[in-house]
């Protein structure tokens, strides 16, 4: 596939008003979600949750892709319809987490680096053939006294650009997902260095392996202070700090940037977003990539019964809209 056409699958991804809907949790992530609500961890469970996802009355006018995982690319609703093809029809692009999890790095067990490059070819064949048009693959990376460590750094750089790679070369766009914890006691400045050097690292990376940049959507962290540090940033510095750190390491090839919401609440997420966008005029769209800020309050207001579809549809569309009227700078936080 020629860069032209993967460009044009990113920028549909990143669509003004719309972002992407990260509903691509492994079964052990999703099994914790369920069994945080009360709920039985099943394969059942997991399938109508995310069937009833999929299905939100008009998610597509604010949703242009939903990551969706290897065993909900292949589930279907009570009737039989594949998820993916109600994503399709509703006009949300499907696409698949390809990365087979963060595992303890070697000498550096504290850190990570995210496994699932060999086969990774021939799986993404298989995901094309189930009609994938982006992919994922997420690097972590802890900040702590002496971490991230340069290893971790570059080594998860590295991943990140060969699945890239692979991916642009099954025709799919790669979202490139190097997320900065906010675990930790860390100080927002802390937390922008540390973003900054992954960045950087990222782009030399993604630039020696030959990554076409307009066929990419990258997928960071906010610049915020870890969840422990006593002195948290307001929105707007927040927001100031995230947009300077990417206009330093993010060339303006790329297309968009869809931020995860990484443990931030999600009204705080969608207030961080329109912040940022009200910094523009920016040299890629900003938008969002959330899982949790989009769906934790679709999944609270499910718990498991069939009467409660509604209601669950209704709490994602809700947040789904607002982080859409975010990624234009236009949210209006009365409707929260
Ligand atoms: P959160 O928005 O919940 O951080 O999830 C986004 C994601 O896809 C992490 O890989």
């Amino acid at each position: 596939m020629s860069t032209t056409e993967l460009a044009a699958t990113a920028a549909a991804m990143v669509a003004p008003g719309t972002g992407i809907l990260a509903a691509d949790e492994s079964t052990g992530t999703m099994e914790k979600r369920l069994v945080a609500q009360g709920l039985p961890a099943t394969e059942e469970m997991r399938r109508q949750y995310r069937s009833l996802i999929v299905s939100t009355p008009r998610l597509g006018e604010w949703i242009s892709g939903v990551i969706l995982y290897d065993e909900t690319i292949r589930q279907v609703n009570d009737e039989g319809t594949p998820l993916r093809t109600i994503a399709a029809a509703a006009g949300m692009l499907p696409g698949i987490k390809v990365d087979k999890g963060a595992k303890p790095l070697a000498g550096s067990p504290e850190e990570k680096i995210t496994e699932g490059l060999d086969g990774l070819r021939e799986r993404l064949a298989e995901y094309v053939s189930l009609g994938a048009k982006f992919a994922k693959w997420r690097a972590v990376l802890t900040i702590g006294e002496q971490i991230p460590s340069a290893t971790a750094v570059h080594t998860n750089a590295h991943a990140l650009a060969r699945y890239a790679a692979l991916a642009q070369e099954a025709g799919v766009v790669p979202i490139v997902e190097p997320e900065v914890l906010m675990d930790g006691a860390h100080s927002l400045e802390r937390a922008e260095e540390v973003t900054t050097e992954v960045l950087a690292a990222v782009f030399a990376e993604l630039r020696a392996q030959r990554v076409a940049l307009e066929g990419i959507v990258l997928k960071p962290n906010m610049v915020v202070a870890g969840t422990d540090c006593p002195a948290q940033p307001s929105v707007a510095e927040a927001a100031e700090a995230t947009v300077r750190t990417l206009r330093r390491t993010v060339p303006a090839a790329v297309p968009g940037i869809a931020f995860l919401s990484g443990g931030q609440s999600d009204a705080t997420a969608t207030a961080h977003l329109d912040a940022i966008n009200r910094l523009g005029p920016l040299p890629w769209r900003a938008t969002f990539s959330f899982g949790r800020a989009l769906l934790a309050p679709a999944l609270r207001a499910w718990a498991g019964a069939q009467e409660n579809v509604p209601a669950a549809q209704q709490a994602l569309a809700h947040r789904a809209e607002l982080n859409g009227a975010a990624s234009s700078g236009a949210y209006d936080a009365t409707r929260e």
